[in-house]
């Protein structure tokens, strides 16, 4: 089946932003929120919800531990996938993709808008591993307190962002009984070619 043909030379970022726009204005809670889908080396799936902290031409950013779980899947693979589903609009927007690290003044440009408790938070979070008991995770909390003082927090070298390169998005939206529109945009070198899918 060729999935994609060429009907409309619509740019698929400008419609996410005007459908993120609308999510921001209708959602009661977290627009922003997006599913990372990530595959281990064994071929295990997993995914996990991030927040979407900036989106371009060139890609959908996050940030993450980089010796997390999906860090250390995302490194192997270099692939991830992303879902955003927004309940009140009845939509849902998919996309898939290489991902790549942000530069580091990307990472710290973001940290430094972080609030500080969360900077903090960054440095005394071992994201992913295991832990004996939440009391554990005040004192190291608290240690990382009396480190910093009253100074400021810098990005810790294992802290940054990812952008997911969209090679594939689609639209989703709720129709009536069922039938559902699909719109499918699939990479072509610089631009996009766009179809509908089945529902
Ligand atoms: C709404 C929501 C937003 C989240 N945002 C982030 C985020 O931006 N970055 C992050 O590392 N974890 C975020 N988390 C926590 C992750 O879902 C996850 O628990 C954590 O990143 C560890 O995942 P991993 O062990 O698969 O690496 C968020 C969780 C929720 C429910």
């Amino acid at each position: 089946m060729n999935e994609a043909q060429l009907t409309d030379p619509a740019d698929p970022h400008s419609l996410f932003q005007s459908w993120f726009a609308e999510a921001k204005a209708s959602e009661p809670n977290d627009p922003e929120a997006m599913a990372v889908a990530t595959v281990g080396a064994d071929g295990q799936p997993s995914v996990r919800m991030v927040l979407l902290k900036g989106h371009d031409a060139r890609g959908f950013v996050f940030y993450t531990n980089y010796e997390s779980r999906k860090a250390i899947q995302l490194l192997e693979t270099g692939r991830a996938a992303l879902l955003f589903h927004w309940k009140s609009l009845r939509r849902q927007v998919r996309i898939e993709g290489p991902v790549s690290k942000v530069s580091p003044e990307e990472g710290d440009a973001y940290f430094a808008t972080r609030h500080r408790d969360s900077q903090i938070g960054a440095w005394a979070s071992d994201q992913s591993r295991p832990l004996d008991s939440r009391a554990t995770f005040e004192a190291r909390y608290a240690e990382m307190v009396r480190r910093f003082g009253d100074g400021p927090v810098p990005r810790p070298p294992h802290w940054s962002g990812f952008r997911v390169a969209p090679e594939r998005i689609e639209f989703w939206q709720d129709r009536a009984h069922r039938l559902h529109e699909r719109r499918l945009f699939t990479r072509s070198g610089d631009g996009w070619f766009e179809g509908l899918l089945y529902p």
